[in-house]
């Protein structure tokens, strides 16, 4: 199944968004936080969370600690402030791939946390985040795509090994800056895509349509006088 998400922490977007009926979660980072109007942190995304929760929406909720034992207590303060809000199966607590980091997402996910590994751009990274227990990896399509990288390979290489080793692991392209990209990601093996308002708005959008719209009202309005 392939599934859409939007990349934002702006609630109004969301609920947006959400009227169309084309989500089926949000995921947050620190600089989209920091994109919102300065506020309590615990209150933006409680205010998320009653949200998501009342849309059957899942969240993603990323710690913003450096080191990975304050990870780990960041991560469990946010899934015990949340989990009284928001259904915990639609909870994923967001965690940056790195070697110690693995021992964070192992910890959380044997202790039933759901955690989605971010900051991924390698198949070898989400493939040792799906091992130590990530139900979702995170990977940033089009900053790897700066680089020279190949995220349609990475995606791909990364999808093999899921199955191949029977790992319950949802593969996420963020970092999406175009209509392709959504369809690009979707097409080589990610689950779910996670893009912005502006890249989610623009996906129904073609200048043909509007042209042929406008051509057959004429037409019609022509023929109806
Ligand atoms: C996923 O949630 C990522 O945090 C996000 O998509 C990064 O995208 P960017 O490269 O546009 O910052």
């Amino acid at each position: 199944m392939r599934k859409l998400y939007i990349d934002t922490a702006n609630l109004d977007d969301i609920k947006r968004i959400n009227s169309f009926g084309i989500i089926k979660g949000v995921t947050t980072n620190p600089s989209l936080i920091a994109k919102e109007p300065k506020q309590n942190f615990d209150a933006l995304i409680e205010e998320l969370a009653e949200f998501c929760d009342e849309s059957s929406l899942s969240l993603s909720v990323e710690v913003f600690a450096s080191e990975p034992e304050e990870m780990y207590k960041q991560a469990k303060e946010i899934h015990t402030k949340l989990k009284s809000i928001i259904d915990p199966d639609l909870l994923r607590i967001k965690i940056p791939i790195g070697l110690e980091e693995l021992s964070v997402i192992k910890r959380l996910s044997d202790e039933g946390i759901d955690v989605n590994c971010t900051c991924c751009f390698t198949e070898q990274q989400m493939q040792f985040a799906a091992l130590s227990g990530a139900k979702y990896v995170s990977l940033f399509y089009s900053r790897l795509r700066d680089t020279s990288g190949n995220p349609k390979e990475v995606l791909n290489r990364t999808r093999d090994f899921l199955y191949e080793n029977n790992l319950l692991c949802e593969i996420i392209a963020g970092s999406i800056r175009s209509q392709g990209d959504v369809s690009d990601a979707w097409h080589n093996g990610c689950d779910i895509v996670t893009c912005s308002t502006k890249i989610i708005e623009g996906m129904t959008q073609h200048p043909k349509t509007d042209e042929s719209v406008a051509g057959f009202l004429k037409d019609f309005n022509n023929w109806i006088k």
